[in-house]
């Protein structure tokens, strides 16, 4: 079967530049939060708000299974200190999961969701990314691990949008 390497399955990203995918990343997660922060518009919030909370999950995940631990010896406080973001994030996440969308406090919450990831990607791409491209570490087996973590990831979830259909009256 003749592939075009360029067309991959639905739902899974590249990661043979896996920098550049975790950058993808971030900036997909800095469009979702600019629509839900700049309307006012319900509607766009309901859809944005819970795809950014969705999109956070999956990449914080994935940083931590495949990503930190490979760079962790470049610089071990720096990856605490991402570490020590992430569950600030989370427990933001999980708050916001309880509330809803175009209310002042939800909006405010994300307000707030939006500066803290916004210092973390900073913080990764301006210090952390660098570190890595300096250390001349393979990226490739990076990239083959978040490969493999995201694959994982996205037959999960199938599975489980499967089994709650499955239950659906
Ligand atoms: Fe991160
Ligand atoms: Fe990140």
């Amino acid at each position: 079967m003749n592939m075009d390497p360029n067309r991959r399955p639905q739902g899974n990203h590249s990661f043979d530049q896996p920098l550049q995918a975790l950058r993808q990343q971030h900036e997909y997660v800095r469009k979702l939060f600019d629509r839900y922060l700049n309307t006012q518009d319900v509607e766009v919030k309901k859809q944005a708000g819970p795809e950014i909370l969705q999109q956070l999950e999956m990449h914080t995940a994935l940083e931590e299974a495949a990503f930190y631990p490979a760079v962790q010896k470049i610089d071990a406080s720096l990856v605490d200190e991402c570490e020590d973001e992430h569950q600030q994030a989370k427990q933001m996440i999980s708050q916001l999961k309880g509330m809803q969308p175009g209310d002042a406090q939800c909006d405010q919450m994300y307000k707030e969701l939006c500066d803290a990831i916004m210092h973390h990607v900073q913080v990764e791409e301006q210090q952390l990314f660098p570190k890595v491209e300096q250390s001349g570490m393979d990226l490739r087996s990076i990239g083959d691990q978040m490969q493999m973590f995201d694959a994982n990831a996205v037959s999960q979830q199938a599975q489980a949008t499967e089994q709650r259909d499955a239950t659906r009256p």
